[in-house]
């Protein structure tokens, strides 16, 4: 698949164009951001680790009817999607509090939350997305009702999965964040609601089931290091990076600070 003009380029993806007008390319950067853009760094091989991560927990989804944009993983750094108009949305859900919850509202850190938590955010960087209700969704026609029902329903049943194949690697899924748009069936020949975006240590919190170490981007939220060798640990146990592999033998997972500004 020839990859055409760039289309849009995030924090950590670049969108490319392809022949068909109905697909484009997802491309992994090893950018890292965090508060908003304010704390930037490159961490060697994050690009790698996620495209392969996402790739194989959409294509779980998927094997269990989950409509997902993913198409096929097409090299090292890059996947074949459907192109979906984004709902400018974040859809999080919580299993655990932490994080901005706990901040937010004074609730413990690491409470087991009774039922799990949809929140929402409004994507706009510009105002560092800010948490909204369905109201708000409504109102500014971001979404329409029966699309919220279709997409909470996803958002509980793809926490019901990710919980479930994550406990079974030792894992505790303890938040994360989706993203959904509309894309082309050309089956039903119809526009329907899919996941889009990845799913991966970036987008989730991931604690280790036993020791509670932290798998994911609170590593370099919070400086705590070793952000690569966590990425590469959950590859692990999901099967899909042979036991052997050692990333720092290859000179992968060095993290260059690009800049960190404090507010
Ligand atoms: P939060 O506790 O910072 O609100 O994050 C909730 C979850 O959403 C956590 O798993 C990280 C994920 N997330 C993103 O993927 N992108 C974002 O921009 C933010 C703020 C959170
Ligand atoms: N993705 C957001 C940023 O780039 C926030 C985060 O993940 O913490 O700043």
């Amino acid at each position: 698949m020839n990859k055409g003009n760039k289309l849009y380029e995030g924090k950590a993806k670049i969108i490319y164009e392809t022949k068909d007008k109905n697909l484009v390319i997802q491309h992994f950067k090893d950018d890292a951001t965090a508060f908003n853009n304010l704390k930037k760094a490159k961490v060697e091989g994050k690009g790698v680790l996620n495209n392969r991560i996402s790739e194989h927990i959409l294509t779980n989804l998927s094997q269990c009817g989950v409509k997902t944009h993913l198409v096929k993983r097409l090299n090292m750094r890059e996947q074949l999607i459907k192109k979906a108009e984004i709902f400018p949305i974040e859809f999080i859900v919580r299993n655990i509090a932490t994080g901005s919850l706990t901040k937010r509202l004074g609730i413990p850190d690491g409470t087991q939350l009774e039922n799990p938590l949809l929140e929402y955010c409004y994507k706009k960087d510009e105002l560092s997305d800010p948490l909204i209700s369905k109201e708000h969704i409504y109102t500014f026609g971001w979404a329409s009702k029966k699309e919220i029902e279709i997409i909470d329903n996803m958002t509980r049943r793809i926490n019901d999965l990710l919980t479930g194949m994550f406990r079974a690697i030792g894992i505790k899924l303890v938040d994360f964040k989706l993203e959904y748009g509309k894309a082309w069936n050309k089956d039903t020949e119809m526009r329907e609601i899919v996941l889009a975006d990845e799913i991966s240590p970036d987008t989730c919190r991931l604690w280790d089931a036993k020791t509670e170490k932290k798998l994911d981007k609170d590593r370099f939220r919070k400086d705590l290091g070793n952000i690569i060798q966590a990425y590469q640990e959950v590859a692990r146990r999901l099967g899909i990076m042979p036991e052997e592999t050692n990333i720092s033998e290859v000179n992968f997972g060095k993290t260059i600070p690009i800049k960190f500004k404090k507010k």
